[in-house]
């Protein structure tokens, strides 16, 4: 046995920077896949038969292929279609985006059907239109129940995001293969990696518990 952590201390600033670039591209990922998701979830609650096809289409797609395939597909097949180089940062949050999407849609289709309907029905009665039906009483009734589904596909999100070494993008897990191919060490950085990856999921748990309980002060 041969751990010798002394090696990696020369790398540390060097990986440290990697968890910067991974939250960047996380932080953006998560927003616009909620957005997306959201968009989608209304597709398929609706009666048109059109956003109905679409969104479902969507969601099997991109729940039915490898996410490292559309990563892919996106950093090295599209410039050969288009012609023009797309960088890895855009690349990462196009794949993540898209594919958390998929996901997302089908949380929140859940947590939707799952209100209780009279909330529907009185909401019809008193005339409130659907838009502010949806927005001041049926989404945040479902968010609140959703909250824990939604926290794990963040954190998977967060987990997965360390696929994107595979287009060079140097995350906070490129960095860690970077350093054990420099120092022929490999076992201390991709622990190091792993101990930061445990402590941003530990966060990101953390403030998804506060805003739980913030979100159950009403009941
Ligand atoms: N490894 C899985 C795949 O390739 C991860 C999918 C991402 N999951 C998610 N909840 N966004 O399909």
């Amino acid at each position: 046995m041969n751990l010798d952590f002394s090696q990696i201390v020369p790398y540390i600033p060097f990986m440290l920077e990697g968890i910067w670039v991974t939250l960047k591209f996380v932080s953006v990922c998560i927003i616009a896949g909620f957005i997306l998701g959201t968009l989608l979830a209304l597709c398929k609650i609706t009666n048109n038969p059109f956003f109905k096809w679409f969104a479902n289409a969507y969601t099997s797609i991109f729940r039915g292929t490898p996410l490292i395939l559309q990563l892919m597909i996106i950093y090295f097949a599209v410039p050969q279609l288009t012609g023009y180089d797309i960088s890895p940062f855009l690349s990462a949050v196009l794949a993540f985006g898209l594919n958390s999407a998929a996901y997302v849609s089908e949380i929140i289709r859940a947590g939707i059907l799952a209100v209780d309907k009279g909330q529907t029905e009185a909401a019809q009665a008193l005339g409130v239109p659907y838009k502010l039906m949806m927005r001041n009483i049926i989404l945040p009734q479902a968010l609140k129940n959703i909250l824990p589904a939604l926290m794990n596909e963040f954190i998977t999100l967060t987990k997965e995001s360390a696929i994107v070494s595979v287009i060079g993008y140097l995350d906070l897990m490129r960095r860690a293969q970077i350093v054990g191919a420099d120092t022929f060490h490999n076992f201390e950085p991709l622990l190091f990696a792993g101990v930061i990856y445990w402590v941003m999921v530990y966060v990101l748990t953390s403030a998804g518990k506060v805003v739980e309980r913030r979100m159950r002060l009403s009941d």
